[in-house]
């Protein structure tokens, strides 16, 4: 069974509750909120603060999706703001392995994304200890960008290495999904769907969740 995750980037940001509870009563599975800080991308979002605030208000996962330089420094405080899982990106540190047991010794689970142009290889020494793996189809910054194609290989061949080891993780899909590509993105290996413009801009959300569920399901 795949699992959405809509990403409150194309959210209403004055009206995030009304928007968060849309989607969970839609039956979205995860909430994915994309943290950027002008830095490692050329956007500003959402700090640990409004994850706090949300947190009271919804029963969802929250799957933290960090676009920061220096992630080390606020693992702590975004896990203490009721993070469920925290996904870094491979390019922002420099000590891959030690942010990942950062993430766990906080008690919460570890992801790790790739950027277009990185190679899968630098999961090789880290994926046992991961709890899933992000593969960004489009360059983080913005929603509403096109899928970028060469995500399809990246995903059968990191879904191979996640087979080959005999581990049982996610793998998540992020940046211009919708229902006419999900079904290639599940198909190539992805389980867990990450989509902001197609969920939040369409003027029937219920029905796109379900039309993304249905698809991916095919
Ligand atoms: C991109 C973000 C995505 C974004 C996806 O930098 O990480 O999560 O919200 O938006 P869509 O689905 O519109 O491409
Ligand atoms: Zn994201």
């Amino acid at each position: 069974m795949i699992k959405i995750a809509p990403s409150i980037l194309s959210a209403d940001f004055a009206n995030l509750e009304k928007d968060v509870r849309i989607v969970e009563e839609a039956g979205a599975d995860w909430l994915h909120v994309d943290v950027m800080d002008g830095h490692f991308v050329p956007n500003i979002t959402i700090g640990p603060a409004v994850v706090k605030s949300l947190r009271g208000r919804s029963g969802l996962i929250f799957d933290v999706h960090l676009m920061i330089a220096e992630p080390e420094l606020y693992i702590k405080e975004f896990a203490a703001s009721g993070a469920d899982i925290i996904t870094v990106h491979a390019e922002a540190t420099n000590h891959l392995h030690r942010l990942i047991q950062m993430i766990k010794g906080e008690g919460k689970k570890a992801g790790v994304a790739l950027n277009p142009a990185t190679p899968i290889n630098i999961l090789e020494h880290v994926i046992e200890d991961l709890d899933m793996v992000l593969i960004m189809s489009v360059n983080p910054g913005f929603g509403g960008q096109k899928f970028i194609n060469s995500a399809y290989e990246k995903l059968s061949k990191v879904r191979a290495m996640i087979k080959s080891r005999g581990l049982d993780i996610d793998l998540q899909v992020d940046g211009g999904v919708g229902p006419d590509n999900i079904g290639r993105v599940v198909e190539s290996g992805a389980n867990v769907i990450v989509a902001g413009s197609a969920i939040f801009n369409s003027r029937d959300i219920p029905a796109v969740i379900k039309l993304m569920k249905e698809a991916g399901s095919r």
